[in-house]
């Protein structure tokens, strides 16, 4: 059955992508401007005659415009579930994850990362824009309560084609309430996998968004920069930030406080440059975008920091990596 707001919608994407107006595709389908109007609100759908005229002006097939695809069966062999959720990995939530998981739906996290991120944040917003511009795919991985970069993404773009994902079924699931209700877009998928073992096929991706995912990997971050790099199409780009504790800081640190932090959390410390060039990217461009102190938050991280008596400096960054 045809889903006639989704239909609408994405016909109002492509007339924008095209540079039109209603009122100047109405006239070139020799319709009014309400008909135009009719079919994006989703309240009617035209003629097979004017839906082949849109089809060559718009250079896609009638198909494309009326059907929903399943984009991950296409990208993956499996079929999203009635839920609108493609599962990898249990539905259910880890034992160990099921009080975040309250948090994140109880105190609503979502709608208010989402609302924090409709404020202006240049330097968010200039990431967002970099990677609404490329087109395809877009595969948000360890998407978090955040979102990663996919709100600010949306924010440039609200016809983006995204697959939201994480591993934590929680996180996915409320996005896709949240997103359903806010912006009902027929380009957004969801999926609940391993980012460190991606149910996707080689080459199938053309752009990974990693807003901190990698940077707070549940297995090893390696194997995740290599899975990226083996989904990513030629061509393809991932765009990854997180933060660490660079040498200088690392020197500066009292002996016993820099002793006990590499022998507890030796992660913190791991630029993961290395890692990103061992898993094939040719081009790697790093751009340090700030960074925070552990007195400023409430991690693991920052609490063991504090019971050293010390305020650990971490620097933030993004690469934007190329597989060439
Ligand atoms: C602490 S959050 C921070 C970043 C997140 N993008 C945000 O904006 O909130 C890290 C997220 O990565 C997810 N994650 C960690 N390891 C993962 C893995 N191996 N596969 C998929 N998601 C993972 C976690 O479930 C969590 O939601």
């Amino acid at each position: 059955m045809v889903n006639k707001r989704h239909f609408g919608k994405r016909i109002a994407a492509l007339r924008r992508k095209k540079g039109l107006s209603q009122t100047e595709l109405a006239e070139k389908l020799g319709v009014t401007s309400q008909a135009v109007s009719k079919w994006e609100c989703g309240n009617a759908v035209p003629d097979i005659d004017l839906l082949l005229d849109m089809s060559h002006l718009y250079n896609v097939t009638i198909n494309e415009m009326l059907e929903d695809i399943d984009l991950l069966r296409k990208l993956t062999d499996q079929e999203t579930g009635n839920s609108g959720i493609a599962y990898f990995v249990s539905e259910q939530e880890r034992d160990d994850n099921i009080s975040w998981a309250e948090e994140i739906r109880n105190g609503k996290w979502i709608k208010r990362n989402w609302e924090r991120s409709r404020i202006e944040n240049p330097y968010m917003d200039s990431v967002g824009k970099q990677i609404a511009s490329c087109e395809g795919v877009i595969l948000e991985i360890g998407a978090g309560p955040g979102g990663g970069y996919m709100p600010y993404v949306l924010k440039d773009n609200p016809d983006a084609a995204i697959i939201i994902s994480d591993l934590s079924p929680t996180v996915v699931k409320e996005w896709k309430s949240f997103l359903d209700k806010t912006l009902d877009s027929p380009n957004l998928y969801y999926a609940v996998f391993d980012f460190c073992n991606m149910p996707f096929r080689d080459n199938s991706i053309d752009v990974i968004s990693d807003g901190g995912g990698i940077g707070n990997c549940e297995g090893v971050k390696a194997k995740a920069l290599k899975e990226a790099y083996r989904v990513l199409k030629p061509g393809g780009r991932l765009i990854t930030s997180t933060g660490f504790v660079n040498k200088e800081t690392l020197a500066a640190l009292p002996e016993e406080a820099r002793r006990i932090l590499i022998e507890k959390r030796p992660d913190v410390f791991e630029d993961l440059y290395e890692d990103t060039v061992l898993a094939g990217f040719g081009k790697i461009d790093s751009v340090i975008s700030g960074g925070w102190y552990t007195d400023d938050d409430d991690s693991s991280i920052a609490e063991l920091a504090r019971s050293l008596g010390v305020n650990l400096k971490f620097t933030s960054y993004t690469r934007y990596c190329v597989k060439e």
